[in-house]
């Protein structure tokens, strides 16, 4: 089979973290344009990947891609997205969806219409770890889950003038931008969620307008309940990215940082699973690949993405008027498709 012609669109911070891993599928997968309206951070990626195109307009490339990758900021996921799915292309789509619920649904009627994968970038869905964490709760292996609690400790400090500090390009605060990957993960892990609480502050991290800060509490059905603490104002950290899965038997712990799934249970630590750090772009991508090749609906869909952001607009809602937010119909199969 051919390879996959694919175009980066928007080459800043977190591109990097995508073209490190493109060696590792270059069988599967060719780079074939590099986009940034800053001419200099395109032609910095071309520098490492020889003949391929640089643009400043992804319009200009879409000739000679199959599919894209879009690393851009917020407000334009929405926009670029459903221009390239109605061009025809493949997009692997960055976190969050878009801003708007009408971006988010714009987007999945595009990717239906033209008959197009639409995936979203939440890569911690591939995260070794976090993939067989979900295969040990499903399978009741420490007993039955009743509390997942999950800290996102690091600094994060933007310029004050950029997007990523603005809340109308970054669509909220922190929590939105960051804590969507948790959120989807609390779906994925712990089904159909009832109600939650948001409170979020921008005290320690002032270069954030909305919050740098927030906590994050799901009650779901069956009681149990997910957690989210998640900070951009970090200056130091014990837990760093870390996962704790409570069941009555056991406590199974993903120390993302450390690159380790361990078992707490009957008073012994077991070590279950090492992973390498940076393999979960990797395999996000391969997902990618394989949804092309098979038209198969990607694990992280449009309308499953939707619900999480749904959630956290919910939550936010709440939050300001001060009471609990009503999360029924939000679980990732409550939607039709
Ligand atoms: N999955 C993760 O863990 C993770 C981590 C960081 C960022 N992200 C996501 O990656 C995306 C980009 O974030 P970032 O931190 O890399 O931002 P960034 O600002 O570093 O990069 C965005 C790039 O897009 C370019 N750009 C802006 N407008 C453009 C346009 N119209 N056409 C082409 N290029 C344009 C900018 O010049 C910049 O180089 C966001 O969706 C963000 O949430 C994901």
């Amino acid at each position: 089979m051919s390879r996959i012609r694919l175009g980066l669109i928007g080459c800043g911070d977190m591109s990097k973290a995508h073209l490190r891993r493109f060696e590792a599928l270059s069988s599967r997968l060719q780079l074939t344009a590099a986009v940034d309206s800053d001419e200099e951070r395109a032609a910095a990626v071309a520098s490492e990947f020889a003949g391929i195109r640089v643009a400043t307009d992804f319009r200009q490339v879409l000739d000679h891609v199959d599919a894209v990758l879009l690393v851009l900021p917020h407000h334009l996921h929405h926009t670029i997205g459903v221009e390239c799915l109605a061009a025809g292309k493949h997009v692997l789509l960055e976190k969050p969806m878009a801003i708007s619920e009408e971006g988010c649904l714009q987007l999945i009627e595009a990717s239906r219409k033209a008959q197009r994968t639409l995936m979203i970038a939440y890569c911690m869905r591939y995260h070794p770890l976090v993939v067989r964490m979900k295969e040990l709760l499903d399978e009741g292996v420490h007993g039955d889950v009743f509390q997942v609690s999950i800290w996102t400790e690091q600094l994060t400090q933007y310029p004050e003038q950029g997007w990523h500090s603005d809340p109308i390009k970054l669509g909220g605060g922190q929590f939105f931008s960051h804590g969507c990957h948790y959120v989807d993960i609390l779906l994925w892990y712990l089904g159909r969620p009832i109600r939650g609480t948001h409170l979020g502050t921008n005290r320690g991290t002032p270069w954030m307008k909305r919050e740098g800060t927030s906590n994050v509490s799901i009650e779901f059905e069956e009681g149990r309940l997910g957690y989210h603490f998640g900070t951009w104002g970090a200056r130091g950290s014990r837990l760093r990215y870390s996962f704790h899965a409570h069941c009555t038997e056991g406590m199974i712990e993903a120390d993302i940082s450390g690159g380790r799934l361990i078992a707490h249970a009957g008073g012994r630590e077991t070590l279950i699973l090492q992973a390498d750090t940076g393999k979960h772009t990797e395999n996000e991508m391969a997902h990618f690949l394989d949804c092309i090749e098979t038209g198969r609906l990607p694990r992280t869909n449009g309308p499953d993405s939707l619900q999480g952001l749904r959630l956290i607009w919910r939550l936010y809602e709440a939050e300001q008027r001060g009471s609990f937010a009503d999360l029924s119909g939000l679980g990732l199969d409550d939607l039709p498709r």
